[in-house]
């Protein structure tokens, strides 16, 4: 079991990622033997930002699953609206639920939120740092569609710096044998240094390019993200980026015949709905695998560990404070600062910036 929180898939290990599939796998085959796993529990979704997928897949998880849902997905129809503290939502709701999927504007969001929780809590997406549910579905669609999660070339396009799917995505594949990554994006939107340290560290081949027709032909897998149109800091900067991918028939002409093309959604204008038709195009069948993702890991969250678990041990506080100004210690000042450390320079605990000390 996880005993605790699902921050960032990395904080677990690889074989509890795998369980979590494999017994997702399982409920595709019988669901009804799993109608009961949460009776009696209830979840609370806690949505800060819009969300149709992440928030519908955890609801309907819970519901199949025999277990309740409250929450909220407009913070302004909750006390969000007249200031109350992340701290002080986060403290009230654990209280209520027996866990908490939290989806939020700012970088480090759940990490922070954990601090304060009595309860498990699920990272829904923090800005555009980690979205680590979503890889689990993806995960999952990659086990299904193409029958394993090594030895494949993986292309993702679109906005690589802002994505938060991309940068789980990266990190989980990247610790499975064999993958490679073609990063596709125009040179503002690459991915972060750190991301790219993550793969060179793994000794994960990757590619940075900016042509997509290019890329096409030698891929297992396309993974098409959105321009995330929210973390533009100006609609200039958005609309010079918002055309520049887009897949259709002809572009897939050149690709393999056991292409699978993933997208996180929703989709904008990157891919042309005459792709939809096409048997390669996993898109839609991946929402649906992530109800099951879903109903896999909320068991796994409530179910009693089969082994002792040592808490990690409470981390010393640092003086410092993080310089980004997406990281959720900006927004909620009473955050302590916690660090690990990197050399000559000091990683933010919350959301993966680097400070130069
Ligand atoms: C993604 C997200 O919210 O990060 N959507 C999702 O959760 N399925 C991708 C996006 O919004 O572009």
């Amino acid at each position: 079991m996880l005993n605790g929180n699902l921050i960032d898939l990395n904080d677990l290990p690889i074989s509890e990622w795998n369980r979590i599939i494999a017994l997702a796998q399982e409920i595709i085959k019988r669901p009804e033997l799993y109608s009961e796993k949460c009776y009696g529990k209830i979840l609370a979704t806690l949505f800060y930002e819009p969300s149709t997928r992440t928030q519908m897949s955890f609801q309907t998880a819970m519901l199949k699953l025999g277990g309740r849902i409250i929450g909220f997905d407009d913070p302004q129809n909750s006390s969000v609206s007249k200031g109350e503290s992340l701290k002080d939502t986060i403290t009230i709701v654990s209280n209520y639920a027996d866990m908490i999927v939290l989806r939020h504007p700012n970088e480090g969001a759940a990490r922070a939120a954990s601090l304060y929780a009595s309860c498990p809590v699920i990272n829904a997406g923090d800005g555009g740092h980690l979205h680590p549910s979503q890889t689990l579905t993806d995960l999952l669609t990659l086990s299904v569609e193409k029958g394993r999660l090594t030895d494949l070339v993986v292309g993702i396009c679109g906005d690589l710096v802002n994505g938060r799917t991309v940068h789980s995505l990266i990190k989980a594949l990247s610790c499975y044998r064999g993958n490679s990554f073609v990063l596709i994006s125009t040179p503002n939107l690459r991915v972060p240094s750190y991301i790219k340290d993550i793969m060179s560290a793994a000794g994960c081949p990757f590619t940075e390019v900016d042509s997509l027709s290019e890329a096409i032909p030698m891929l297992d897998v396309l993974y098409m993200t959105r321009i995330q149109r929210e973390r533009f800091t100006s609609e200039e900067e958005y609309l010079r980026e918002k055309d520049v991918y887009r897949l259709d028939r002809e572009k897939l002409m050149s690709a393999r015949s056991d292409l699978r093309i993933l997208h996180p959604l929703p989709r904008v204008d990157e891919i042309a709905i005459e792709v939809d038709d096409d048997p390669r195009a996993a898109y839609f069948r991946q929402a649906s695998y992530g109800v099951y993702a879903r109903m896999a890991l909320l068991i796994r969250l409530t179910t009693p560990p089969e082994y002792p678990v040592a808490e990690p041990a409470p981390k010393q506080p640092l003086p410092h404070h993080c310089e980004n100004p997406r990281c959720i210690t900006q927004k909620e000042g009473y955050l302590p600062g916690l660090f690990t450390s990197g050399g000559d320079m000091l990683v933010c605990d919350y959301c993966d910036s680097r400070l130069l000390i």
